[in-house]
């Protein structure tokens, strides 16, 4: 019979830019589902500022975002003692197994890729080499570790699905080496728009739509008062995503911070307007926020614990990078040191 106790856990690994405060969209899109993994599975998180420097930052904010964020995965419940956590910069076989992988890349597949496409046309001033060979960089990071799924939004399954082809097209000229990652796009994660503008996701492009974590509570509780809804005549509150878009949003976000259902919120504002139900969404909001973000602050002033959470996970990480590593130099013909 199977021993349970020597089956070696499920790998899953995943990764947010430090390129803007982690908002609302991904505390209950991602991470929140992400905390209550490592039961199950083996865990790897990163901050991804190599992916960051595609488009131009400020050094300052970039180095600030990044310890800001492993505080905030950590407030938000990430284990360290029991997730693997750390900054994609410090562990170099990233960059190492992402120029492989441009060689193991079609210029045709990077050119499909939506998210290039959508990027260029935002910053033709800067539309450099490393964002176009991006999705290259990701599928290192998500190869090096042998993961079987890997946790992503919708807008990034394209660049999982490229992951599988370099899977495929690797594996069919030198052997198993690597293992063929699957996306997880978690039932239960909600897929959070934005407060202004509720047919695109909540992004910290449009500001006035997006609830950041570590906001102040007057700025959250105006975002929601201001929160577009709809202007269908009934105006009760009720689940239609496809007519009702802003209040379904609404319901999504009540639904995730409270665990109630779509069914229970329509009864429990029964008769009742926007006008009562937007500031209920508000503080709700509010009181799931004010821990996360008391023990984030709690947490920056403590930079010697933070320093070594990420040298203890840049380490654990790069045992385990390395050994990928080494199987592919040797595969690929690169004499061993
Ligand atoms: N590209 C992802 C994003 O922009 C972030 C990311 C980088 C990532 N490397 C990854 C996600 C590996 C999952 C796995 O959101």
């Amino acid at each position: 019979m199977e021993n349970t106790e020597n089956t070696p856990k499920k790998v899953m690994l995943s990764g947010i830019q430090p390129s803007g405060d982690l908002h609302l969209g991904n505390y209950l899109g991602a991470i929140k589902n992400w905390a209550e993994r490592a039961e199950q599975y083996d865990c790897f998180y990163f901050m991804a500022d190599m992916h960051t420097i595609t488009v131009r930052q400020n050094p300052a904010d970039l180095r600030r975002r990044t310890v800001e964020q492993l505080a905030q995965y950590i407030a938000c419940g990430l284990d360290p003692e029991r997730n693997t956590l750390f900054i994609q910069s410090h562990v170099h076989q990233h960059a190492e197994l992402g120029w492989i992988l441009n060689c193991y890349t079609m210029f045709g597949e990077l050119s499909r890729m939506t998210q290039f496409k959508d990027k260029a046309a935002r910053h033709q001033e800067n539309v450099n080499g490393g964002l176009f060979t991006y999705p290259c960089l990701m599928a290192a990071d998500i190869l090096l570790y042998q993961p079987d799924y890997v946790p992503v939004g919708e807008d990034q399954k394209q660049h999982v699905e490229l992951t599988r082809n370099i899977v495929q097209r690797f594996n069919g000229i030198y052997g198993e080496v690597f293992k063929m990652p699957e996306p997880f796009i978690p039932k239960a994660g909600a897929r959070v728009m934005g407060l202004s503008a509720p047919d695109t996701k909540m992004s910290k492009s449009v500001p006035e739509g997006c609830v950041f974590l570590m906001e102040p509570e007057e700025d959250i509780r105006r975002k929601f008062k201001r929160a577009v809804t709809d202007s269908d005549t009934e105006r009760c509150v009720h689940y239609d995503p496809e007519r009702k878009p802003g209040v379904s949003n609404l319901m999504t976000i009540y639904s995730a911070v409270t665990g109630r259902s779509y069914d229970e919120i329509e009864k429990e504002f029964e008769g009742q307007g926007y006008g009562v139900f937007k500031p209920a969404v508000g503080e709700a909001v509010i009181e799931t926020l004010r821990p996360i973000r008391e023990e984030t602050r709690r947490l920056l002033k403590d930079k010697a614990y933070l320093e070594s959470v990420y040298r203890a996970g840049a380490e654990k990480a790069s045992y385990v990078a390395e050994k990928t590593l080494r199987k592919v130099y040797k595969k690929i013909g690169f004499v061993q040191r």
